[in-house]
């Protein structure tokens, strides 16, 4: 199998290319201008299925063959899209059961993009038929790299709630259960007279008049990323049929947005990973979630190189205030990604659009054209990826792995829990801060993973859990494990774990917790170790864990906020409260130093590729410098963007990136 864009000389540099935007006069200053800035590879077509597919069944390829010509001649790979990502007019007004509908009956319509139902026999059948169609058209053509399958599944339209999706549904729900009772069991409906009776009854989770069923929600976003994933491996294997050597991805979008899809089940149907990240621009540490987006990529795809499929040179056009990116920060986000797995890195879009929706969003080539501070950042980048094509399938080290789990944040994402101002993903966000601030690099896996060779592990907020016992062998072989609030309170189908809180881990960790006590609007609850806690608290007792920290005030006074258990060769923590800055970062760090892995240096991110150089072991370390003033790190080997050897101490200048080359 082939598992990555073939043909790619060094790392990938590139972006999503809409010749169709553009008259025929401006391809050949597209070409020439990719030369100057280096670019290797291009996804083309993602948003063309109207222009390829004119009218039902009738195929315009001219442009497209051009299009793909000229790239060639210059030299540039092409990752060729399915066009499948935005049906056209003639589609939807043919045939309005594409459409998707909204929890409350409202049928979207055609005129911006992914309006379609992932249940549509149609939409399923056209798309199929228009993949083929591209990989017949395409399958010798010589500029062709990959297959770029639909385009952020799910990134509008994540949930359908039509009459199509109620039978899908039901089919998905008959494979899980077999029977409706035990349907009936796992979502509780002895609760307030939801029984069902015959599979007829049985819905998506519409509009109802108060809080929808638990179970039912949880099923269905299970179902809708099952659903949406059937989508993906249909045009896939007509991909594969076609064309077998060429490798197919999807870009995902780990991090932003609300997480529709479980990606762990897609990672294991891709042949690459690719994503894509965008920064949100107010956030001053918008650099650190770009981190923690590259490494649970890294972890998606296994530990093996990834592809960036989209990122922006500067402002995006969706933000409330779209602020232009700082001069050199398109350089160290690229670098980052690059530091933490991915073998290239593609933008959205090489042109900026004059029209349509998303002319305001910034490109390779500005609205001003080549003569402007952006295309001359592309430009060096671009010459400084060219000097880096010996790391490409080298990998990254971690010591540290952090459990994501988009079923639990899916979960814990519903309505009626005890607080609203919890987020999954902030509070995974808040641990991985503490644990970039060490300057440690992270690992994500998913739940279940065996974790036996990493020092220490993070369980943020892990909250389905059915089974501790992996955790459990984990600490006792000596892991130190770190266990957070709302972690093993239900089992996988969302029934609450009984005789005290945190349910699953409670024996692992040695504590009982009697009530929940989450804390009013901008209340904080003072610690005796001087830490402050916001959003939660818990009435624990231990039983059998040493008390690190407990409320200094407020009413748990007294009672034990963080705790540690010594089991086997191990250690467990629970962090029972919403522990925030300063504080998480000494109990992070404080788990680190037992479980002996070192810290890194602070202020500049650090992160190092493992591999091989003409049979030998080499390591590259690549270090972002975020801060104002240059930085020291010890270092010795070549830095490959200056080519000057470094012998002892190495300077990552203010704003800047280094890559040295080390023996080992
Ligand atoms: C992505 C999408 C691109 C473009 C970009 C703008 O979500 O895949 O097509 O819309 O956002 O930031």
């Amino acid at each position: 199998m082939t598992t990555w864009p073939t043909g790619v000389r060094g790392l990938a540099w590139g972006a999503d290319h809409n010749p169709e935007q553009w008259p025929e006069s401006v391809w050949a200053e597209d070409v020439a201008l990719m030369r100057r800035a280096g670019v290797n590879l291009v996804s083309v077509g993602i948003f063309s299925w109207a222009l390829i597919e004119v009218e039902e069944g009738r195929y315009e390829f001219g442009w497209l063959d051009r299009a793909l010509d000229r790239l060639h001649e210059g030299g540039v790979r092409v990752d060729l899209a399915t066009a499948t990502a935005s049906p056209p007019p003639w589609l939807t007004t043919a045939y309005p059961e594409v459409l998707p509908e909204t929890a409350g009956g409202v049928r979207l319509s055609h005129g911006s993009r992914q309006s379609y139902c992932p249940s549509s026999g149609v939409y399923r059948e056209k798309a199929v038929a228009l993949a083929r169609a591209l990989a017949e058209r395409y399958r010798e053509h010589p500029a062709l790299a990959a297959w770029h399958v639909g385009n952020e599944y799910g990134c509008h339209v994540s949930r359908c709630f039509c009459d199509r999706c109620a039978v899908a549904f039901r089919a998905w729900l008959r494979a899980r259960y077999g029977d409706l009772e035990p349907l009936n069991e796992a979502w509780g409906t002895a609760f307030w007279s939801q029984r069902y009776g015959s599979w007829e009854q049985v819905l998506p989770p519409r509009a109802t008049p108060s809080l929808g069923n638990p179970g039912q929600l949880l099923d269905f976003d299970r179902f809708s990323s099952d659903a949406l994933l059937e989508l993906f491996t249909a045009e896939r294997d007509v991909l594969r049929e076609v064309t077998p050597g060429v490798p197919v991805t999807t870009n995902f979008m780990v991090t932003w947005t609300f997480g529709a899809l479980d990606y762990w089940r897609w990672a294991a149907e891709v042949d690459f990973v690719s994503n894509d990240h965008y920064t949100r621009a107010e956030d001053p540490e918008r650099h650190v979630e770009l981190a923690f987006s590259a490494d649970l990529v890294r972890g998606l795809a296994g530990g093996r190189p990834w592809l960036l499929m989209e990122h922006s040179t500067s402002a995006v056009n969706w933000q409330r205030r779209n602020l232009a990116k700082e001069p050199g920060e398109l350089r160290r986000n690229s670098f980052q990604h690059v530091a933490r797995g991915a073998d290239g890195t593609l933008f959205f879009q090489w042109r900026q659009s004059r029209a349509g929706a998303e002319r305001y969003h910034s490109a390779m080539v500005p609205h001003a054209g080549p003569d402007t501070r952006v295309f001359r950042e592309v430009e060096r980048v671009g010459a400084e990826y060219a000097r880096l094509a010996e790391l490409v399938g080298s990998t990254v080290e971690a010591s540290v792995a952090l459990v994501y789990d988009w079923q639990s944040r899916w979960a814990l994402g519903q309505p009626a829990h005890p607080t609203a101002d919890f987020s999954y993903q902030d509070h995974a966000l808040a641990l991985y801060r503490a644990l970039w601030r060490a300057g440690v690099t992270v690992d994500f896996v998913p739940p279940g993973a065996d974790l036996s060779g990493y020092a220490a592990a993070v369980l943020p907020a892990l909250y389905l859990v059915d089974d501790a016992t992996p955790y459990e062998r984990y600490v006792e072989g000596g892991g130190r494990l770190l266990v957070t609030y709302l972690s093993g309170i239900t089992d996988g189908r969302g029934h609450v774990h009984l005789g005290g809180y945190p349910g699953a881990f409670r024996e692992l960790l040695g504590v009982r917790t009697e009530e929940f006590h989450p804390l009013g609007e901008g209340a904080a609850v003072a610690l005796d170790d001087g830490s402050t806690a916001r959003v939660w608290t818990e009435d624990l007792r231990t039983e059998g864990a040493e008390v690190l920290a407990s409320y200094a005030d407020g009413p748990l006074a007294g009672v034990p906020a963080v705790t540690r258990n010594d089991r086997g060769d191990g250690a467990a923590w629970y962090l029972a409260c919403g522990l925030t800055g300063d504080g998480l970062d000494r109990l992070v760090r404080g788990v680190l130093a037992h479980a002996g892995v070192p810290r890194g240096p602070e202020g500049v991110e650090v992160v190092r590729r493992r591999g091989e150089r003409a049979g030998a072991p080499v390591s590259w370390l690549v270090a972002v410098n975020h801060g104002g003033g240059d930085a020291e790190l010890p270092a010795a080997g070549v830095e490959l963007l200056s080519g000057e050897r470094v012998t002892g101490r190495v300077v990552v200048p203010a704003g800047g990136v280094v890559v040295v080359r080390g023996e080992v």
